[in-house]
């Protein structure tokens, strides 16, 4: 278990230092993500974003924000680095409807007790979720901020399910399993040669660089949650 909890450390920090310090790189990485665009038709079709209230939690560079903010009254992005924040600020400077805080996702409720109309938070909820964290599903309860709709988005295997997530993270996606809705969406990674898929899998989903190379694909396929109530 020690070894278990040890991985997930270790991809946890790995991933702070990116956002934390190299911002831009992230984004480059993500832009390769879903290329062919099924999450944002889904997230489209599927929930309403017109005139609500959104609360938008480890908004990153606002790439999701982004599939919808032109339809919502009203934004606030978050994210819990500041060069995030920074991009999320230069991003939407000119739109007086988005707000972009720094606030990590356990003191979401704490910084705004108003209900939104939809939370969503695409890739990132995870990292609220570590072993200290005790009861994941009360956990769960506890750090969720009220919403009529909630979207939480999570990527669940590469070439398998849980084929990237350390243990403790499935723990995460089973308490999200018992709680949501689902709906899982097959898409892609598309990078410009092999080397490059091999080097963002290197970044960012350390446990299946070596699969990546062995591949010799520009493309790594990816399987999309979609958790919602
Ligand atoms: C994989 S990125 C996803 C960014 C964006 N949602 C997207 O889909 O492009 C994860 C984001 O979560 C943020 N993050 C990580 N830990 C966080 C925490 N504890 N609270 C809030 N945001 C966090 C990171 O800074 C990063 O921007």
């Amino acid at each position: 278990m020690a070894d278990e909890k040890q991985d997930l450390r270790q991809i946890q920090a790995a991933h702070a230092e990116l956002y934390d310090s190299e911002a831009e790189k992230f984004d480059d990485i993500s832009l390769h993500e879903d290329t062919a665009g099924k999450l944002r038709q889904f997230l489209l079709e599927r929930f309403s974003f017109d005139g609500k209230t959104v609360l938008e939690a480890g908004a990153g560079a606002g790439r999701i924000t982004d599939y919808y903010v032109d339809r919502a009254k009203r934004v606030v992005v978050t994210d819990a680095y500041g060069s995030m924040v920074g991009l999320l600020k230069q991003k939407y400077a000119g739109e007086e409807k988005v707000t972009a805080a720094l606030c990590d996702h356990r003191q979401l409720i704490s910084r705004f007790p108003e209900p939104f109309d939809v939370f969503i938070s695409a890739f990132s909820f995870n990292y609220a979720f570590d072993p200290s964290v005790g009861d994941y599903d009360a956990f769960l309860n506890r750090i969720l901020p009220p919403a009529k709709q909630h979207i939480i988005i999570e990527c669940c295997g590469f070439y398998e399910e849980f084929d990237y997530l350390p243990p403790e993270s499935v723990r995460y996606v089973h308490a999200l399993e018992k709680r949501f809705r689902k709906t899982v969406i097959g898409t892609e990674f598309v990078f410009s040669s092999p080397e490059q898929a091999v080097a963002a899998a290197k970044v960012l989903f350390s446990p299946i660089a070596e699969r990546v190379r062995q591949e010799g694909r520009a493309v790594i396929p990816e399987m999309i949650y979609v958790y919602y109530d």
